[in-house]
């Protein structure tokens, strides 16, 4: 017997396995053809192939992960950055010194600066404005109209983000060609991010001026909402005065292009993402009349005959399960991605350095194996006891890890009032010509919605 056989054995590090090939792809294409024809369907079947599986997109691989408990692991860990040809896309777009496409300590001092802004305790500052434009909705619909919601969601979004994060008077005027800006940007953005043909954009086409002029407009419009800031000379505590007064690595004061980049990389994808939410809300409401019956209820029993106000918010509690169960099933954000920094392990198989990883928050919270009656829409079962059932990461609308969106508080205190003040006030039926079936643009939501609002 030998000294080293009497040693005890060092646990060998485990083989790292290749993810396996996703089945479905076809010459040339790979899985890209699938992807494209149907996203939603595509990567919820994937799920069956394994928890971390491969995808040829024509002659690249990417991996596409789909256990709940991986794609946390993925969002924790240092490994993995934003990178990649869509985020390239949205930097051209949007500007590149904004904090959704940064990374390392540029990423993580952005974040100190904007996070005061949208922190529980700096939420109840907004309320008025909430309230403001929460009631300006149902003061402005009639009974028996047709509304378009696509145009009022967006409306009320980004003039609740618009207003709320850059105070002040000049916003009055502002908010309007904020929205119509928006409006058209986020109509025409998904298309140059998936399919980026570069100068063919700048060809003068009556889409392309249209949206290169409401592209120059934002940008215009966030510069003159900046020196009307500067020449008030207010600070109210806000994400703006928070840009204003930030400071780099050095101490000093950040640059102006990098001001203007955060205001318009925090207004326009927050903005698009709470505007889906409000559309696939109302769209809830519509298909579960149900449900807006008990919100009457609990607003009843919560503020009596009074019309329910910004500080009763919290006390919704089978409102915001409405809300949560909402973005369960529409997630707005229906797919993310990262890019591996080195060669690393996921779920015990190799990630190679550069991979391009994905992972969808859809898929994810519709897996019949972390909910049971996975497609019913049933907000009780977000009641604590309930709830606690619900596999760790199987449900995370604003993400998780470092990049989560640090807008969770703000944007389900503003979904939970308007879905109090909005089914307090009406019934909604759809019409002819409305459309529910799902878009898949930068964010998930219905179609075309037309919807009467009608009392009772
Ligand atoms: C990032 C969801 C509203 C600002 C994100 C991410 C998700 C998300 C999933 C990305 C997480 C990741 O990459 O892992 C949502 C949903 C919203 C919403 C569902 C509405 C219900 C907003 C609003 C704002 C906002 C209203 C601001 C006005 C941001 C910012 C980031 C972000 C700045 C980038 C964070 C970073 O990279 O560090 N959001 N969001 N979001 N969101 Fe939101």
């Amino acid at each position: 017997m030998t000294v080293e056989s009497v040693k005890p054995a060092t646990p060998a590090a485990p083989e790292l396995r290749e993810p396996p090939l996703a089945g479905g792809r076809v010459p040339l294409l790979g899985h890209g053809w699938r992807l494209a024809r149907d996203p939603l369907a595509f990567l919820a079947q994937l799920r069956d192939h394994g928890d971390v599986v491969r995808l040829r997109l024509g002659p690249k691989t990417v991996y596409a992960v789909t256990a709940p408990d991986l794609t946390g692991a993925l969002a924790l860990s240092p490994d993995y950055i934003i990178s990649g040809p869509l985020w390239e896309s949205l930097e051209s777009l949007l500007g590149k010194e904004g904090v959704a496409t940064a990374n390392g300590p540029l990423h993580r001092r952005q974040r100190r600066t904007i996070q005061p802004a949208f922190r529980l305790d700096a939420i109840p500052a907004y309320g008025p404005i909430m309230e403001e434009e929460a009631y300006a909705l149902v003061e402005r619909w009639r009974k028996g109209e047709v509304l378009d919601v696509t145009a009022e969601s967006f409306r009320v979004s980004v003039r609740i983000s618009a207003r709320c994060l850059m105070r002040g008077s000049y916003m009055d005027a502002r908010s309007e060609r904020i929205t119509s800006a928006l409006a058209t940007l986020f109509a025409g953005m998904y298309q140059r991010m998936v399919v980026p043909l570069g100068p063919l954009y700048r060809v003068p086409i009556p889409a392309n001026r249209e949206f290169n002029r409401a592209l120059a407009d934002l940008h215009r419009l966030v510069d003159e909402i900046i020196a009307d800031r500067r020449a008030s000379g207010q600070k109210p505590n806000d994400l703006l005065t928070a840009l204003l007064e930030a400071k780099d690595e050095n101490g000093d004061p950040i640059g102006e292009q990098e001001i203007h980049d955060q205001v318009i990389a925090i207004l326009t994808p927050g903005s698009e993402t709470a505007g889906s939410m409000v559309m696939s809300l109302l769209h809830v409401l519509t298909e579960h009349p149900d449900q807006v019956d008990k919100i009457r209820e609990e607003v009843k029993s919560v503020v009596g005959d009074r019309p329910v106000a910004f500080g009763d918010v919290r006390k919704l509690q089978h409102t915001a399960n409405v809300i949560v169960e909402t973005m369960r099933l529409y997630p707005a954000v229906w797919i993310l991605t990262r890019r591996a920094v080195t060669e690393t392990a996921l779920g015990g198989y190799r990630i190679p350095a550069g991979a391009d990883i994905v992972y969808s928050p859809y898929a994810v919270q519709r897996d019949p194996r972390s909910y049971e009656r996975h497609t019913e829409f049933d907000p009780d079962r977000w009641l604590p006891g309930r709830s606690s059932k619900v596999p760790k990461y199987a449900m995370t609308p604003f993400g998780v890890g470092n990049r989560k969106c640090p807008s969770d508080h703000f944007s389900m205190a503003e979904l939970t009032l308007i879905a109090a003040v909005v089914a307090s006030a009406f019934r909604f039926e759809p019409v002819p010509g409305s459309d529910n079936r799902t878009h898949i643009g930068i964010t998930l939501r219905p179609r075309k919605l037309l919807l009467r609002a009608v009392s009772g």
